[in-house]
């Protein structure tokens, strides 16, 4: 079995720990690095116990080059990153876009010169369905699509991209960005979920939240969206096929450098997929189907919309599909009622959970 080592930044936040799970599985070595500001120990023990490996972990804070250094020193054998860090709330970098550009940018700058500094060349990188102009592109949206964007947090993400692009072209980096569109829910095993420090402001959670009446009512962000029900239409992808999408990138590269091998080249590879299932759901459907696997009311209100807020994101799929062979596996219903089963199992601890944030 190959012992390829795999260095993955941020992994016990709420993808990528789902992600790290299925490289495990998979057998791959992977050291993890977190600085925990918005996440959990406890999320390395469960996945310890889904997993049933050591893992190596490091409690860093990546925008420390020497701290990052001293990583790639004592573990000589890393040779691939998959890099998530990075914050996310787009409500957040609205209020605070410095915030965003000085850790997202900082983190992924000083992520890729120890990689140069160490000679690594290989990474998937965590993008987003933000990056797309969703305001002129009429929807699906495939990768060669005009980009831009609508909040900090999507420009960091689009910046990053570019510096990725810059990386493969000058200095022959081989690097695979991941688009993903809405993840939801949690693994099946009920061991890891979405539970940083604090609640996202995310549709799903919060149509949970008000079946279980911890909260009165949903808000829905507006009704005069250009869409069906006049709701925002979103692509809604179960978390487990996003994480699983990951090792189809890697494949990629790997595959990718082999055919290098066989042809004596020494090339670069650049490559961005769409991550999500060419299927859109309003808000509406959405609390349709959450009071069908629920069998609860789940009474909401119109409120004003959110500034950041387009009517509509779908991915067009098919280029994972045709080039890294990877199709969702299941569907929003399913991972509804994954969410379902994983309230049912835990609600007393989510009912400790942190303070809401809503904006
Ligand atoms: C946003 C980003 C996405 C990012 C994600 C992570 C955009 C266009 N997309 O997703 O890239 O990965 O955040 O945080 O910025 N809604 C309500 N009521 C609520 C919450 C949401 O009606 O209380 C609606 C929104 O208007 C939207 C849909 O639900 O139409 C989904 O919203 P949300 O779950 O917040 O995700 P995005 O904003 O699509």
């Amino acid at each position: 079995m190959e012992k390829l080592k795999i260095l993955i930044t941020w992994w016990l936040g709420y993808i990528w720990s789902h992600t790290a799970v299925e490289f495990i599985q998979a057998w791959y070595d992977v050291i993890i690095v977190d600085n925990l500001s918005n996440s959990h120990m406890w999320v390395l023990d469960n996945i310890k116990k889904l997993v049933w490996k050591k893992i190596k972990f490091y409690e860093n804070d990546i925008r420390n080059y020497n701290a990052l250094e001293k990583i790639f020193i004592e573990n000589p054998d890393i040779d691939w990153v998959i890099h998530f860090a990075a914050k996310k709330a787009v409500w957040e970098s609205c209020q605070d876009p410095f915030l965003y550009y000085e850790n997202n940018i900082s983190w992924t700058i000083n992520l890729i010169e120890n990689m140069l500094n160490h000679n690594i060349k290989n990474i998937v990188f965590s993008s987003t369905a933000v990056v797309y102009d969703a305001l002129k592109l009429i929807p699906p949206f495939s990768e060669n699509d005009r980009l831009n964007t609508t909040n900090p947090y999507g420009t960091t993400k689009l910046t990053m991209e570019y510096l990725l692009k810059d990386m493969s072209t000058h200095k022959n980096f081989n690097s695979v960005i991941l688009r993903y569109f809405n993840p939801i829910w949690a693994h099946e095993s009920g061991l890891i979920w979405e539970n940083p420090k604090w609640i996202p402001s995310n549709l799903v959670p919060f149509i949970y939240k008000v079946a279980n009446q911890e909260i009165e009512k949903l808000q829905i962000r507006w009704d005069d969206y250009n869409t069906e029900d006049g709701t925002g239409v979103r692509d809604y992808i179960h978390v487990v096929d996003v994480a699983q999408a990951h090792l189809s990138a890697y494949d990629h590269i790997k595959q990718y450098i082999k055919s290098q091998e066989v042809a004596e080249e020494q090339k670069w590879l650049y490559d961005y997929f769409n991550i999500g299932t060419w299927n859109g759901k309003t808000v509406k459907e959405m609390i349709e189907i959450a009071s069908k696997v629920t069998e609860k009311d789940i009474p909401y209100e119109v409120a004003p919309r959110r500034s950041w807020d387009v009517d509509v994101l779908i991915a067009n799929p098919l280029k994972a599909k045709q080039v890294l062979n990877r199709e969702p596996q299941k569907t929003v219903f399913q991972a509804m009622e994954d969410g379902r089963n994983f309230i049912n199992k835990h609600k007393e601890t989510l009912e400790d959970s942190p303070q809401n944030i809503t904006k």
